[in-house]
């Protein structure tokens, strides 16, 4: 589940890099008109992409997920990444965002603020809140040549 997916690009690479789930669903209230073109070009070059995605318009508020789902959102803005992390940890399903655009009038920083960069804060509780759910956690960095808003974080229950 690509959810925030936008194009749906993360769905993509997922399926792309590890072929064992049979299929991805990109979840967006806006979906950008040009990806359906864009999975269509994908799917030229990588044909075992085809038929295997996908786009629902819905919030991810609505949508049905499981245990069985692979959860991942990149660049969920403000607080839907925290909205994200809790429909994910709820129905138990293993769980990947990497936030931006942090709201720090919304977002909780834990009261971290005078010790770390507010946003940073704001990232440390959403990773404790996993942990805190029965989640093994994992943090990381991808390279910010790519985007300035690089924080990975990743989670499974522990009880998987
Ligand atoms: C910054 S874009 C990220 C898109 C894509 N993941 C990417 O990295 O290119 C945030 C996306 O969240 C979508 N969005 C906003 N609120 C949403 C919601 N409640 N449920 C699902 N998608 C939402 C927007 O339509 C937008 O496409």
């Amino acid at each position: 589940m690509d959810v925030a997916g936008g194009h749906g690009l993360l769905a993509h690479a997922m399926l792309l890099l590890d072929d064992s789930s049979a299929d991805a669903i990109v979840v967006d209230t806006s979906l950008p008109p040009s990806s359906a073109r864009l999975h269509a070009i994908l799917a030229e070059t990588w044909p075992r992409l085809s038929g295997r995605i996908t786009f629902m318009s819905a919030r991810v508020e609505e949508v049905d997920l499981r245990s069985s789902d692979i959860v991942v959102s990149v660049h969920a803005c403000g607080g839907l990444s925290d909205v994200v992390l809790d429909r994910a940890s709820s129905a138990r399903a293993r769980v990947a965002v990497l936030p931006c655009c942090h709201d720090l009038d919304v977002n909780d920083d834990g009261g971290l603020a005078g010790w770390i960069d507010r946003p940073l804060a704001v990232d440390v509780v959403r990773a404790l809140r996993l942990k805190q759910r029965g989640y093994r956690t994992w943090t990381q960095s991808i390279s910010d040549d790519i985007t300035p808003k690089n924080r990975l974080l990743i989670g499974e229950p522990r009880d998987l």
